[in-house]
């Protein structure tokens, strides 16, 4: 077995997923009304129905909000929140009274009731939205539909030389997934609550509406017990949500809409419990919290009614944490060694008929299913928990393949889609966006398509820290709400970016930090401003993915990441702009000259970019990772420049230099180091045209 199972599994499940959901064919977003208008609207996602009508409201210091019928302090607080970002957007000072007058008000908010106590997945999101030349107006069944409504209105506005204004629309907007998420893994690296916090605010301006809050692995469990102590002394290296600050978390998260689902994954992923409660292992270890990412094999001992009473009490103590109806119990990625090596365990599974670790492992979940329902949770886990005998109401998350999720959907189980959303592995937003959670599920019946809840993108903190977090997660994670919220046949992968340009820009003014996240690391890299080469470099350069990088870094948790790998950002703007520009281009006799000189100078820039790069990491050791890259992408561009004159002169290229041209291409395509060039297929697609 592999040492580092988990980054392998992931690696080469993502490899086979590639292939499995490849983007679909572009169609156009017939839900949208055309229009003739030219427009700059920018929503995201994409609502379900919009009309555009003709008019717009001016927005001015006149603008006031007006809540008719129920209000309660979720919503005001949400007004309290969407005034000051209005003004910022503005510059205009703005009415921060909110009446129940509807007369002469500007906003006027109509909402029936507060919606769940407890937010489930069945929770009303719908809003509507009329806005005119004096007055819009935001209907809702609930206050997450309020919410859901403010954040569209913010997205409506647009500006021209005199004036910011929102557009006359009509939208009716409800989202088609009920389960639309993000896990984040704490263990690996801790966040502070500062960037869950941040994180949060991300995604309810996306309609995202859980927050899959990843809590334990080999590497710390990250609460406060008071009922067992141990755990945040001995098993969180001092880094921990204390209590208080959980329950700020989850307000915070349910004032936007949000659901908290607090992971503790078990049996396995379990080293850091035993590093506090040894007795609960099923090896006598010594166990010690995970500093690295491999090797560990600490794994719950199945077969004690102890480790059951442990759980139980943790369960107990956690779930008045928790409210949320939801308890995922992790679940993958079993590591049966201390299982096999242990003659009680071995002898309790001959006496008891289970005729596998498989069935051990099935035994385990029944257990905790029933320890769940004691405290009135639902159990959720990852797709190998997947087994008879557990209740329908689990949900099985399908992180090793799509069919794991359509087996579960005809087997009565809801579900919910990970595995083509894995933001470790570096996709780009239009590879995450083509992955539909019903793609290729064609085979299933109407009622087991609508056991399909929804998916979760996935923040795996191996290589993520606070201060690269917002880059890893945005704005990439706005792509997949939208696959997740807008009708299916919203797939215009060009307009997408388009708005995705926008919403990343609006979500920095939130506090989000991707946009200047080069940049700043770039800066602080090269000890001063000067950072030109190396961020034109990061334009068509992203970090290797998870799997990559680790095979070629020895990168503990202790190790800052602050190198080249992590100053870049994955899916950089210079892939899609290129490909455009290519596909563009046309050949001599229908040559795009602006698309052609472009491209020719961007070549140009590139190979004269190698030796300024090679300049600048003779003064930093950190740039030095950037060189293999630079010199890859001047190999790149004399293949373009070459290829881009055949297309001009109309004079063919020889079959012996484009072999020769392939074959440094699908080089170039591979990692440079930690580095991995984007603009290979542009480049390829240049020679094949
Ligand atoms: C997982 O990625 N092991 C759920």
């Amino acid at each position: 077995m592999s040492t580092n199972l988990t980054i392998v599994n992931r690696a080469s499940v993502l490899a086979i997923l590639a292939t499995i959901c490849a983007p679909p064919l572009i169609a156009s977003a017939q839900t949208v009304a055309p229009t003739s208008a030219p427009t700059t609207l920018a929503l995201m996602p994409v609502p379900s129905s919009l009309a555009l009508r003709t008019g717009s409201l001016t927005i001015d210091s006149t603008f006031r909000v007006a809540v008719v019928r129920h209000t309660d302090a979720r919503m005001q607080r949400a007004i309290a929140r969407m005034i000051p970002r209005l003004e910022v957007r503005t510059g205009i000072p703005l009415s921060h009274v909110v009446s129940k007058d509807s007369a002469g008000a500007t906003l006027i908010i109509d909402c029936n009731s507060a919606g769940e106590a407890v937010q489930g997945y069945d929770e009303d999101e719908s809003y509507s939205i009329e806005s005119g030349a004096s007055s819009i107006t935001l209907h809702a069944a609930t206050t997450v539909g309020v919410i859901r409504g403010l954040e569209t209105v913010l997205q409506l506005v647009d500006a021209d030389s005199a004036r910011y204004f929102i557009p006359a629309v009509s939208v009716n907007d409800t989202p088609r997934f009920r389960w639309r998420g993000l896990l984040v893994d704490v263990s690996r690296h801790f966040e502070p609550v500062s960037a869950i916090e941040r994180t949060l605010d991300g995604m309810s301006a996306v309609k995202l509406n859980v927050l899959h809050w990843h809590l334990s692995d080999d590497q710390g469990i990250r609460v406060e017990s008071k009922r067992y102590p141990k755990l945040q002394k001995l098993a969180s290296d001092s880094m921990y949500y204390t209590r208080s600050q959980i329950r700020e978390v989850v307000t915070y998260a349910r004032d936007r809409g949000i659901r908290v689902v607090p992971e503790f994954d078990m049996p396995g992923h379990s080293n850091a419990w035993f590093a506090a409660y040894p007795q609960y292992a099923s090896a006598a270890g010594p166990y010690s919290v995970g500093d690295g990412y491999i090797g560990f094999k600490g794994t719950f001992d199945p077969t004690r009614e102890s480790v059951y009473r442990f759980i139980d009490g943790f369960i107990g103590e956690m779930s008045k944490l928790f409210p949320d109806a939801y308890w995922h119990i992790g679940g993958d990625e079993v590591d049966a060694t201390e299982w096999n090596a242990n003659p009680r365990i071995q002898k309790y599974m001959r006496a008891h008929k289970l005729a596998d670790n498989a069935a051990l492992q099935a035994y385990f979940n029944q257990r905790m299913s029933r320890i769940l329902t004691k405290h009135h949770k639902h159990m959720i886990g990852w797709d190998e928990i997947l087994h008879p005998g557990l209740p329908t109401t689990t949900v099985i998350q399908s992180w090793r393949g799509t069919q794991y999720l359509a087996q579960a959907a005809q087997k009565g189980f809801s579900g919910i889609l990970s595995a083509p959303y894995y933001l470790d592995a570096m996709r780009s937003s239009e590879y995450l966006y083509g992955a539909d959670p019903l793609l290729g599920d064609s085979a299933l019946t109407a009622a087991e398509t609508a056991r399909v809840l929804g998916g979760e993108a996935t923040m795996w903190a191996e290589l993520v820290q606070h201060g690269t977090i917002d880059s890893r997660i945005w704005p990439r994670l706005a792509a997949v709400a939208e696959r997740f919220w807008s009708p299916r046949n919203v797939t215009d992968v060009g307009d997408m970016y388009r708005r995705l340009g926008v919403e990343s820009v609006r979500l920095e003014q939130l506090g989000l930090g991707q946009e200047t996240h080069t940049s700043r690391f770039l800066r602080r890299m090269v000890n001063g401003p000067d950072i030109g080469p190396l961020a034109e470099l990061l334009q068509f350069v992203e970090s290797a993915n998870l799997g990559q990088r680790m095979g070629r870094e020895r990168v503990r948790q202790a190790t800052p990441l602050v190198r080249m790998a992590d100053a870049a950002r994955p899916d950089p703007p210079g892939r899609w702009r290129i490909m455009q520009l290519v596909q563009a281009v046309g050949s001599s006799s229908t040559m795009n000259v602006a698309a052609h000189d472009t491209l020719q100078r961007w070549f140009a820039e590139w190979r004269d970019l190698a030796p300024r790069v090679h300049a600048i990491a003779n003064r930093s050791p950190l740039a030095q990772s950037a060189i293999p890259a630079a010199d890859a992408l001047a190999r790149v561009s004399a293949i373009g420049l070459e290829a881009l004159e055949a297309r001009r002169s109309g004079i063919p290229l020889a079959k012996s230099w484009t072999d020769s041209a392939m074959v440094t291409l699908k080089a170039a395509d591979q990692p440079q180091g930690v580095l991995h060039l984007v603009v290979v297929p542009a480049v390829r697609q240049l020679l094949v045209q």
